[in-house]
């Protein structure tokens, strides 16, 4: 499919205020660097079809071959009070449902922003602080082959072309992400996670899961509805964690 997320590609789709304005570059270094310390207004958007130096978490490299992904950073402005940390949450859930809907499967919130489908992450979320803004990454892989996809990743990646056999178009799923992002960012921006518990609850693919945590074995219990994951060591302590690597037995 020769398609691309260049600005007449995806205004069709833009259909609120998440993607005003949109920057797009057909290659950059990372989509973060477009956004930050930019002072555009919160919603602004920056896309590519192809990154040169694309970050993940935890200072990794975010990888994927030309054309092939959804590459794209938002621009938001939280208030000072809120706990910054849920936002991952609020983009996990929003790409979970723009993934959801272009494939009509379930998928599923990797505490604490990765999303998985079929036991696969296809999509994973990079927050940056800059200035009090954030930096809102969301990398989704779309229409890689199974050669394409990263050898060495700490989770096992898919595509949403490996998992389902289907091609899909960039520019309609950009679209779909930046309107469920924006409502439900506008639902945490009135409440916090309260409104959305359910909604994660419900997608919550660590639950009951055999853990590490920074290498610590344990059993993750379940998201909390402050946004921390609850854990069982192995020597019987329950805790709440805030962050940290999380890997789970296949
Ligand atoms: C992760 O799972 O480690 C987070 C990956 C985030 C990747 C996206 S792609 C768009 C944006 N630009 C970047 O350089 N990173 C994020």
């Amino acid at each position: 499919m020769n398609d691309s997320l260049a600005v007449e590609a995806v205004a069709p789709y833009v259909r609120g205020r998440f993607g005003k304005p949109y920057l797009y570059e057909a290659e950059c270094e990372s989509t973060q660097l477009l956004l930050l310390g930019s002072g555009l207004p919160e919603g602004a958007v920056a896309a590519t079809d192809h990154q040169t130096g694309g970050r993940g978490r935890l200072g990794r490299r975010w990888e994927a071959t030309p054309a092939s992904s959804v590459l794209v950073s938002v621009l938001l402005h939280p208030q000072q009070e809120r706990h910054l940390p849920e936002l991952s949450l609020v983009a996990a859930l929003a790409a979970t449902e723009a993934v959801e809907a272009a494939t009509g499967l379930s998928a599923q919130i990797k505490w604490p922003n990765d999303v998985m489908l079929n036991r696969r992450k296809v999509a994973g979320i990079l927050s940056e602080l800059s200035n009090g803004s954030v930096v809102v990454g969301i990398g989704i892989n779309v229409n890689q082959g199974r050669d394409e996809l990263p050898a060495e990743a700490p989770t096992e990646p898919g595509s949403l072309r490996t998992l389902t056999g289907a091609t899909y178009d960039r520019a309609a799923l950009l679209g779909s992400l930046l309107f469920r992002l924006e409502r439900i960012y506008g639902g945490w921006r009135h409440g916090g996670l309260t409104d959305l518990y359910g909604e994660i609850g419900a997608r919550d693919f660590l639950r009951g899961r055999r853990i590490t945590v920074d290498g610590e074995p344990a059993t993750a219990l379940q998201i909390l509805r402050d946004g921390r994951l609850e854990i069982e060591t192995d020597s019987g302590e329950q805790r709440a964690i805030e962050s940290g690597e999380v890997r789970h037995e296949r």
